[in-house]
């Protein structure tokens, strides 16, 4: 049985796979209408969402399948029965487990005692349904994923490291672009520059942002991310070099400019750029989707 836990337990030929069906599927979704004919998932959120949730409901509905919705919103999983007991009982009625959670651990526990695979779907650590996505969109846009220069400018997260775990495993050279403190988790780093190392591609971080320079694509997320009740405004100043304007645009020679999304206008992004000729941050998002499709297809009919 596979899990998507953190986007390490695939290997480049599985990306592959998933990006190519995903494009497939994108281009004639009526030829996969069976594909989970009968089988079903829970989709389950402890954070709000708008793309994830709807991409996999989506997702298993263009499959075939059923996802139903379960809004942890009010009560986080452990709280009325133990992770361990919520996921035995799920197990005994759905084919799969998509979870949106606070903590990396959860989605651990669900697996561990579980029989069924688990996807993440965002976590403090990883978003990796989210890097896939937007490496088929940097594919479709540049026309390459290996080689290809992905500067990520702001806060280092969770979508950082996914874009650093994809990347190194795809053969992408990515560096983040963050100020000192906000860079992204040291261990997932470590960890993704051997797979990068032996791939023959570079990831980093800097801080100097007068170093964003000669790059394909430029990315950014928002400064504060959910379950970080920090107000925007009190890391304005701190994030401020690193907004992506049309400055820097122009400063890092890049072709696309993306975002996961939601948006802060004004913040990470300005108006300009978000809806300016070279913003593929709503491509991104229809690729959610596609994606979200190729990888329940794949993991639920290991
Ligand atoms: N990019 C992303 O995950 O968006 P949502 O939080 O709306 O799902
Ligand atoms: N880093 C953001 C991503 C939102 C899709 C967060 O975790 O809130």
């Amino acid at each position: 049985m596979r899990h998507l836990l953190t986007g390490f337990e695939l290997s480049q030929d599985e990306y592959l796979d998933i990006l190519e069906t995903a494009a497939a599927m994108k281009k004639e979704p009526a030829k996969f209408n069976t594909v989970l004919a009968g089988r079903s998932g829970a989709i389950m959120f402890e954070k709000p969402s708008l793309r994830t949730r709807t991409t996999f409901e989506i997702a298993f509905y263009r499959l075939g399948g059923h996802g139903v919705y379960l809004d942890l919103q009010n009560g986080e999983l452990g709280k009325r029965e133990t992770i361990a007991d919520y996921s035995r009982n799920l197990c005994r009625w759905v084919d799969c487990l998509v979870g949106r959670v606070f903590s990396q651990r959860t989605l651990e526990e669900l697996a561990q005692y579980g029989s069924v695979p688990v996807v993440n779907a965002l976590s403090d650590l990883y978003h990796p349904a989210q890097a896939m996505a937007d490496y088929m969109t940097i594919k479709e846009h540049i026309g390459a994923i290996k080689g290809v220069k992905v500067a990520y400018v702001g806060d280092g997260n969770n979508v950082t490291n996914s874009l650093f775990v994809a990347g190194a495993i795809l053969g992408a050279n990515v560096t983040c672009f963050s100020p000192e403190n906000c860079s992204p988790d040291a261990a997932v780093f470590i960890k993704a520059n051997e797979i990068a190392k032996k791939n023959g591609c570079k990831i980093s971080v800097e801080n100097d942002i007068s170093k964003l320079k000669d790059f394909d694509v430029i990315y950014t997320d928002t400064w504060v991310s959910m379950g970080d009740n920090t107000p925007l405004d009190t890391v304005r100043k701190k994030y401020m070099p690193y907004q992506i304007n049309n400055n820097l645009v122009e400063q890092s020679g890049a072709k696309i400019v993306m975002h996961c999304l939601p948006a802060h206008r004004g913040y990470e992004i300005t108006d300009e750029v978000m809806d300016g000729p070279k913003s593929v941050v709503f491509d991104e998002a229809e690729n959610r989707l596609h994606i979200n499709m190729a990888v329940l297809a794949k993991l639920i009919n290991a």
